[in-house]
């Protein structure tokens, strides 16, 4: 039997630990779309058309190394503006969604888009300088220091691309629980997501 969390929300909210955490504790297989997006925008950076490499995208593109760079990351927010190339990746989501056994996908469109049908659909934010702050602590625990303004230059770079796009918007899903992590911990937003999807699984 299929059972999709939609897990949706901004640049470095904590979406990806809580998605993690809650296909790990429900045995669910775990999607995280980003990376279609950066692998083609990776593909893009080196040269070729978007349209054409999303169209073309092959599961060891995903595997590559060099993903998790801020120029990637401003790239792919770039390529997932071009309705084309969402349109590319589309199927390969919904099946992922609906697999057997049941399923996690986080993105930007997954509540709204990819699957409105979801049966938990969760929001996952924060605020812009809180996110800021924690991608600055991952970049300098990777070894590549930055400034805080600069991280938080492209935080909002990033949220202006995937917000006010005509394709796709970043928005909240009707009905989506909200779960602001500001001044949450981790295990506290992870409590939270689990105890909603529970819900939505009685
Ligand atoms: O989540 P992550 O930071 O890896 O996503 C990189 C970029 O891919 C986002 O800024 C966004 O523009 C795009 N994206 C999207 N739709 C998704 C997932 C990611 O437009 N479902």
């Amino acid at each position: 039997m299929s059972f999709t969390v939609a897990i949706d929300g901004p640049a470095a909210a904590g979406k990806g630990t809580v998605s993690r955490a809650v296909a790990a504790h429900f045995g669910l297989a775990h999607l995280d779309t980003g990376v279609l997006y950066r692998a083609v925008g990776k593909r893009v950076l080196a040269g070729e058309d978007p349209v054409a490499a999303a169209c073309a995208l092959r599961a060891e593109d995903l595997e590559v190394a060099g993903l998790r760079t801020p120029e990637v990351a401003q790239e792919a927010s770039k390529v997932a503006a071009i309705p084309q190339v969402r349109a590319a990746l589309v199927d390969f989501q919904r099946a992922f969604a609906r697999r057997a056994g049941g399923a996690v996908l986080d993105g930007r469109d997954i509540g709204t888009v990819i699957c409105p049908e979801a049966e938990a659909k969760l929001f996952v934010t924060a605020s812009a300088e809180r996110r800021a702050e924690r991608r600055l602590k991952e970049l300098v625990e990777a070894g590549h220091p930055a400034s805080y303004e600069n991280v938080l230059a492209d935080v909002r770079a990033r949220d202006a691309r995937d917000t006010d796009r005509a394709e796709a918007p970043l928005r909240p899903a009707p009905g989506a629980v909200y779960i602001d992590t500001s001044e949450l911990t981790i295990a506290a937003a992870v409590d939270r997501a689990i105890a909603a999807v529970a819900a939505a699984r009685a």
